[in-house]
């Protein structure tokens, strides 16, 4: 769908050698307009896996608000892949009409649309964080909310009280990764630019990487390499359906920070395999696999994980992306000005404030004022800069801060 009127204005995006978060970003046929990427963020709010009217008033607010590129929440690539019974899905073809209306929308918005498939594993069968944040149980099945059979590489539940996963078979690994590659092929026919993989915070994926959950015989278990294989298997199914031209981004806990865990070693040879089998950009965040109070975890300081990050791009030379507590406008622009990563995700800053990209703009390029800003607002928001300066400077204002 052609950009309309309302898209924000691409010249407020021009190159600007100190402001390379500005800068286009271009990955295969993919050209992003900056390097600010919504992060993937479950609202935990759809009815039967499908798209409704809030996902995309939700959605929209970001492209709105500068996003070069808004990715989906997780979106399950089988009904029984689904966290809670409020994810998204994308498991059969009546899902794609409502994943178009995403596309579309944000397409119309002037920005990329990106969805992140997933399968949760023995993290599946969750209440939703504002229910509890545990197994489904007996108020939730009194909504009308049952517990559904999960599944892991073993059958070592989450946690101790935890529904026990089944250990999925070698045949149902095989018809597993078929059901990813379905996934992708509906994501390509719903018209999203970019794909990215969920391996990381402990679900399926994860869980299969991960030696602190993956405790298999088969070759699925056991080596690094073993252990790598699902993961590998969906990308090579993924990258089968998914067309050359169009980025495909892997989101990885780079480290279980958590003795015998999955480590940032581990993750360097992972992304050279991913490399090999076309994965253009790995999203570097961390931790999950284990229950959050046996699991050590780093340290949760202002851009904690984008040493990760650095460091992936450094050894195996693939495109990062840098995710976590990423807050200031100047914070975002070093990461990617020191090479630290390609991309910036973020996330409850958008929450926050979905004009996050436009208000960093702001803060970093005051001369380009309000260009990129969708123009029915961008218009009367600099026109009205030197009447608001006069005003606040006359008011008594007590102290108090006005909401600019
Ligand atoms: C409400 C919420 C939902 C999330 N859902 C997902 C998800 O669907 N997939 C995912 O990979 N990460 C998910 N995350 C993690 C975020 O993408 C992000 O990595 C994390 O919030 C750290 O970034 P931030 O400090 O900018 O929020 C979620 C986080 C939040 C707060």
């Amino acid at each position: 769908m052609a950009t309309n009127a309302i898209s924000a204005g691409a010249s407020a995006n021009a190159p600007d050698d100190s402001f390379p978060l500005f800068s286009t970003f271009q990955i295969g046929g993919v050209a992003l307009k900056n390097r600010l990427v919504l992060s993937p963020m479950c609202t935990y709010s759809a009815r039967g896996g499908m798209v409704d009217d809030f996902h995309l008033a939700h959605l929209a607010k970001f492209a709105m608000g500068g996003f070069g590129l808004v990715m989906t929440e997780a979106t399950a690539v089988t009904r029984d892949g689904r966290i809670t019974h409020g994810d998204l899905g994308i498991w059969q073809d009546e899902q794609v009409h409502g994943m178009r209306r995403i596309t579309d929308l944000i397409h119309t918005l002037g920005a990329k649309a990106g969805i992140q498939l997933a399968h949760a594993g023995r993290k599946a069968s969750m209440q939703r964080p504002w229910d509890g944040n545990g197994p489904l149980d007996h108020r939730d099945v009194a909504r009308g909310e049952r517990a559904w059979e999960i599944v892991g590489p073993g059958t070592e539940p989450m946690e101790l009280g935890w529904l026990s996963p089944r250990a999925l078979s070698q045949p149902e690994l095989t018809t597993l990764v078929e059901r990813w590659k379905h996934a992708a092929a509906r994501a390509e026919a719903a018209g999203f630019d970019v794909i990215e993989i969920h391996a990381a915070h402990g679900y399926l994926l994860h869980q299969f990487l991960s030696p602190l959950a993956n405790s298999r015989t088969d070759h699925y278990g056991g080596t690094l390499e073993n252990r790598m294989r699902l993961a590998l298997e969906v990308v090579a199914a993924v990258r089968e359906v998914w067309p050359a031209r169009k980025p495909l981004f892997f989101r990885v806990s780079a480290t279980d920070a958590a003795d015998g865990g999955w480590s940032l070693e581990d993750s360097a040879v992972l992304a050279t395999a991913l490399q090999a089998l076309g994965v253009d950009v790995v999203d570097c965040s961390s931790g999950g696999v284990a229950a959050p109070q046996a699991s050590t975890g780093l340290p949760r300081s202002l851009g904690f994980q984008v040493p990760l990050a650095r460091s992936i791009k450094d050894e195996v030379g693939i495109a990062t992306m840098a995710v976590g507590l990423i807050v200031d406008a100047h914070q975002a622009n070093d990461i990617v000005a020191s090479g630290a990563a390609d991309l910036v995700a973020i996330g409850r800053a958008a929450l926050h404030d979905p004009h996050w990209p436009l208000h960093a703009q702001e803060n970093l390029q005051p001369a380009v004022g309000y260009a990129g800003w969708p123009q029915p607002y961008g218009w009367w928001l600099e026109r009205r800069k030197k009447v608001l300066q006069a005003a606040l400077s006359a008011a008594d204002r007590r102290g108090a801060t006005p909401l600019v």
